[in-house]
Formats: structure tokens, sequence, C-alpha cells
């Protein structure tokens, strides 16, 4: 990949390049919250795209980045010594590698749950053979007196609805099959900063890593 490159705002810095290069670089308890979507490594069980009568082929999610195996054990040093120790890690994955962050993190967590975000608008199983995939897991991790806004106890269901990406908040340039909803994350931020976030108090440091970009919100 490319030299890291910076964006400097009054709140935030956004970081393009290799996230894992940039990993090294960020100094140690710095972090209040890593949020991340890094590569589920789905696409070696698809048997490609769907094909369907009169119509453009189903996108079943064949990009190249997602070939690249992501170890949850290589990520984990550098996110233990970058978070805070009342910091929060929330890293999207799937059914083949929860059970990989599972086995890595939660012996180094107090705390390992998963929570759920379920797609209002998934893609239509047109020959209605299985369930849609209408759900994607989150791994949570934190130690014990983390950061945390605990609303209410209907609020803090581990699961979240909300359509997937519709204009205009989806992005046709570049587009992203896996582009996630402002909605979804203002939620998780909410919650795992311990503080409502506005634009103009956003003391808070978090990473979202693996989205093309790295963010550093200071
Ligand atoms: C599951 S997708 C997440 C996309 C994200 N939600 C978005 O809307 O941009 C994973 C992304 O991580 C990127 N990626 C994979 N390895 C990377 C790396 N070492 N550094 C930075 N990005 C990486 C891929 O190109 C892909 O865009």
């Amino acid at each position: 990949m490319h030299k890291l490159t910076k964006i400097k705002t009054r709140n935030y810095t956004v970081v393009n390049g290799d996230c894992l290069d940039y990993l090294g670089q960020i100094p140690d308890n710095s972090i209040d919250l890593i949020l991340t979507d890094p590569p589920y490594n789905i696409a070696q069980y698809s048997t490609g795209n769907i094909n369907l009568p009169g119509r453009s082929a189903l996108n079943n999610d064949l990009a190249e980045w997602d070939l690249i195996p992501i170890d949850p054990f290589d990520l984990l040093p550098d996110f233990k010594r970058i978070i805070k120790p009342d910091g929060n890690i929330f890293v999207f994955t799937s059914y083949n590698l929860i059970g990989k962050w599972h086995e890595a993190f939660d012996s180094e967590f107090d705390t390992f749950q998963f929570f759920i975000w379920h797609k209002t608008n998934p893609a239509p199983k047109i020959f209605k053979n299985g369930f849609l995939n209408s759900c994607e897991m989150i791994a949570c991790m934190w130690n014990k007196g983390h950061k945390w806004n605990f609303s209410d106890q209907r609020n803090m269901h581990n699961f979240f609805e909300s359509p997937i990406c519709m204009k205009p908040e989806r992005l046709s340039a570049p587009k992203h099959p896996s582009q996630k909803p402002v909605r979804l994350l203002e939620h998780i931020v909410s919650i795992a900063s311990g503080r409502i976030p506005k634009i103009d108090d956003c003391r808070m440091v978090a990473i979202v890593f693996f989205c093309n970009a790295c963010i550093v919100a200071v």
C-alpha cells in the first residue's frame, strides 16, 4: 500500500494508508475506543455472483481485499497496548471469525460479548432456499471500570436495527459493499465512549480501522 498521508482538522485526523503500519505508531494507552471493520474472509466460501433471469447478477461479495487472511491473534498485542484501561473495543466480524476473535481476546479482557446489527432491508433470497443474510456480528471487549453510557434496559439490548446504507448516505464513488450506516456507528460511539458524541466536543480518541482510512478523533 502507499505511504501514510494525514488530513488534520480541529476535531479529527484522517490517516490514509496501511492501517497495520499505522497501528505500530499509535502511543501506548492512548485510545478510548477501537471501532474496526476488518475483512470478514468470507469470499473464500462464495460460489460466485448469482445470475438472475432477466436481471443483472447479484453481487456475492468477491472482493479481493477479503481474501487477505485476518488473524485476531496478530492484532491482539497492539490493541492491548494502545487501548486505555477504561477503553472499549468493537470489531465487526462474521460467523466464520467470531470464534477466532473470542479465542484470541476473551482471556485478555474481563468481558467479551457480541452485538448484532439487524439489517431491515437485506438482499432478498430470490430462490427462497435459505435465510436472508440480515445480521452482522460485532465482537465487543472491555475491562472492569470501562467507559460506558448505559442509557436504559430497553436501549441496551445487544442488538440494533437499521437499514443498510441507502442513497444519499450510500457512496457511489468509491462504492463499497461494506459501508456501515452512520446511525449504527453513532449508537456504538454513544454507548462505548462514555459520552454522547458532539462534533464540537469531541475529545474522545477513537480509531476506525480497515475502512480505507484510519480516523483518529481528538
Ligand atoms: C469489511 S471492509 C470495511 C469497509 C468500511 N466499512 C468502509 O465503509 O470503508 C474492510 C476494508 O479494509 C480494507 N483493508 C484491508 N486491509 C487493510 C489495511 N492493511 N489497511 C487499510 N485498509 C485495509 C479493505 O480494502 C476494505 O475496504
